[in-house]
């Protein structure tokens, strides 16, 4: 087999958010595959970023005070320690916020524009005229055209499910400044994607040399339309000022490039990058090998099927026209479901990496259980808490882990960790188990190079299965016990060892760490995929055997969940002005979250109760935040402007720490209706919302469940 020279690469995530079990799903999916070629010999540079461009970071970065390279510079640390815990092996970890991203986007418009596929025309869009930007339509909201709900982004109405356009939304306003947008022209810069050109190249490319998945390849023929009538659109790959990215050439800095014009080129910036780190004395690689047409490298991309447009369209016909090479595949996987249902942060099924980690459970539990339930194809997986833990019980610890734990111990005890011969016995049980167990590395190594990640470790476990019965069938405990039985004793725990050796090359792409130490509980060098041919001869020394893997317990997954949602059970709910800033608290009373009513109410509550009755006094109401704002002369406090289902109200809560005034404009919260008015030095508060808060830090709103409307009462 020739050695194959592959550039890998997963999508990039934004550099405003964490790390989640979403994203993990590509990341683990692309880094076994890596480390499965790895181990075949290939060379493979697996590289990724931070996507760190576009409108939401700079606004993210400025409601946190600081610069945009501050906060991409923060959560790059974030995502690399994530991705370290995860064992995902990139081999460079870089930003697109780089000078190699930025030449590389530089020379690549640099050619479409000399090829004449970059065009240039005047577009109308909303623009802040208190903030002075043009605004990305998730900006804008409105009441919707239709039913006339408020506070509806400009794409669809969630309470009756209409459709439109930002330009049909009744009393729009930015909820950037809270200022109605007006409508502006600008110059942008556009691809010309329905260039015959590059329609040539796209109706070819993406249905040709297994480029896209089949499912891919046929969507992609949907998008472009029937030859002749093509519904390919010029991309706008323009930005105005302000914009957090690259300038383009020749604007003077009034024009940007579009984030999802230098976020695929990142990953050349990273190769760029990586390639430039390459340690001096080793075989230096050449990175046009990779990057530019007519070498016999390989270019893969693993990316989610929500991004194919950008990934099977635009990106190829940009590399096409400007002298580089395009990818060889797209590798693209279907969303994960939690539980059977989309992710949420209500339910705490919006699970983020730090947390799992937090939570102490173990990432390549999770590597093993996405293994299991990944294939080539874009269907969705259901990551399922239940399963997951029988999963993980039953196949790794049950079954594999099993193997070791059953017979290493006689051979450190027993034989001052010496193995012996392997055992000879009748047909059906080794030797030919062995053979059986080594024949089945190229079935394996088909599966995992097909990406049907599942189906080869089903072909796993089916071999632990027998690996175990061959123990069950040899009861080295009794053996153990019984005189004159050593020899075969030795015997059966040497062979169990080699099997067990042998299901660890086979796991090492899904289990890194758990390999690499069975590799130094037996005392071998790195396990490769040619080993699978070769044994632990007799007189090898293993050392002690030392418990490789616990059990995951259903409580690590039920505090997980409990950890992620929004309003965290066991921790004091309490009114939010006074979470943060008792001295302008307008509390009268504090609820907890897990305050049970008594199974009976007799008269008079207890001291340090409340009756039923006394409870029902409290208001509690479903609200819409409708705007917030900053109090200008008091650091902890947003103004809040709340929407009862017709009846609007001010009131002032102490928690800025914890959020910005205008990420929370469009949610809903629960506030306290009939609280009695209170004169603040900056107005009048009219009740209060409710905020959660523990001993370490942090204030959480509180959300209703999806289905909640303003008005409900909370009781
Ligand atoms: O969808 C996303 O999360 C993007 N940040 C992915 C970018 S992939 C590549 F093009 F950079
Ligand atoms: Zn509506």
């Amino acid at each position: 087999m020739s050695r194959r020279r592959i550039l890998v690469t997963s999508a990039l995530p934004y550099a405003n958010g964490s790390i989640h079990l979403g994203h993990l799903v590509e990341y683990i999916q692309t880094d076994i595959w890596v480390r499965f070629q790895r181990m075949q010999g290939h060379e493979i540079h697996y590289v990724g970023a931070d996507d760190t461009h576009g409108t939401p970071i700079m606004l993210r970065a400025e409601s946190e005070g600081i610069t945009p390279e501050a906060l991409i510079e923060r959560v790059w640390h974030e995502h690399k320690r994530d991705f370290d815990a995860f064992g995902i092996g990139f081999d460079n970890y870089y930003t697109t916020n780089s000078p190699e991203n930025r030449a590389y986007c530089e020379e690549i418009y640099g050619s479409l524009q000399a090829a004449g596929l970059i065009a240039r025309r005047p577009v109308e869009q909303f623009f802040d005229p208190v903030r002075e930007m043009f605004l990305p339509d998730r900006y804008i909201k409105g009441e919707c055209p239709k039913c006339g709900t408020k506070d509806q982004y400009g794409d669809s109405c969630e309470a009756c499910g209409a459709t439109y356009s930002p330009t049909d939304l009744v009393n729009p306003y930015s909820t950037v400044s809270g200022a109605t947008p007006v409508r502006r022209e600008s110059e942008h810069f556009f691809f010309r994607l329905s260039d015959p050109r590059c329609e040539g190249f796209l109706r070819t490319y993406t249905q040709q040399a297994g480029h896209l998945q089949p499912e891919a390849a046929n969507k992609m023929l949907e998008w472009l339309g029937e030859p002749g009538a093509s519904k390919l659109a010029d991309w706008d790959i323009s930005r105005d000022a302000p914009y957090f990215g690259f300038p383009i050439p020749g604007t003077l800095g009034s024009k940007f490039f579009y984030v999802w014009l230098d976020a695929p080129v990142g990953y050349f910036g990273s190769f760029a990058n990586h390639v430039a780190n390459w340690p001096a004395g080793a075989a230096a690689i050449d990175r046009d090998h990779f990057l530019k047409p007519g070498h016999d490298t390989e270019l893969i991309h693993f990316i989610g099927k929500d991004i194919l447009y950008f990934h099977a369209l635009f990106w190829p016909a940009m590399l096409e026209h400007a002298g580089y090479r395009t990818p060889t595949h797209v590798f693209a996987h279907g969303f994960l479901t939690v539980n059977g249902e989309k992710m949420s942060k209500s339910r705490g099924t919006f699970i983020t990496a730090a947390s799992y980690i937090a939570q102490g459970l173990n990432p390549e539990w999770l590597r093993y259980y996405y293994a299991a339930k990944l294939n080539a194809t874009m269907e969705d997986i259901d990551l399922n808490l239940a399963d997951f833990c029988a999963r993980v019980n039953s196949d790794l610890v049950g079954k594999y882990v099993n193997i070791a734990s059953r017979c290493a111990g006689f051979i450190g005890k027993r034989f001052d960790g010496r193995i012996g011969t392997m055992a000879h016995a009748a047909p059906g049980t080794p030797p030919s188990l062995l053979d059986d167990m080594r024949a089945a590395r190229t079935t394996i190594a088909s599966l995992y190079d097909a990406r049907e990640f599942g189906k080869a470790m089903r072909e796993v476990m089916a071999l632990a299965d027998r690996a175990n019965q061959y123990v069950d069938q040899e009861k080295p405990w009794e053996l153990a016990k019984q005189p004159g039985q050593e020899a075969r004793l030795h015997e059966v725990c040497s062979t169990a060892l080699n099997l067990f050796r042998l299901l660890t090359l086979y796991l090492k792409p899904v289990l890194p760490k758990l390999a690499h130490e069975v590799e130094a509980f037996l005392g071998i060098p790195p396990l490769v995929w040619g080993d699978a041919t070769s044994i632990l001869a007799p007189g090898h020394v293993i050392h002690p055997y030392r418990h490789l893997m616990q059990r995951v317990d259903v409580k690590q997954t039920e505090a997980l969940v409990a950890a992620n949602r929004e309003t965290m059970p066991g921790a004091t709910v309490k009114p939010a002005a006074a979470a943060a800033d008792a001295a302008t608290s307008a509390a009268t009373a504090t609820a907890t979250a897990t305050a049970k009513a008594p199974a009976a109410q007799v008269g008079a509550a207890a001291p340090g109760t409340l009756t039923i009755d006394e409870f029902a006094r409290v208001d509690l109401r479903i609200a819409r935040i409708v705007n917030a704002e900053k109090v200008d002369g008091a650091d902890k406090l947003v103004k809040i402007t709340l929407d009862l289902g017709g009846e609007q109200r001010t009131v002032f809560a102490g928690i800025k720490s914890a959020y910005a005034p205008e990420s929370l404009v469009g949610r809903l919260t629960v506030m306290v209706a009939n609280l009695a008015p209170r004169k603040m030095k900056f107005g009048v508060s009219e009740g209060m919302i409710l905020a959660a808060s523990g001993e370490g830090p942090g204030i959480f709103l509180l959300s209703p469940d999806d289905g909640a409307l303003p008005g409900m009462k909370v009781k």
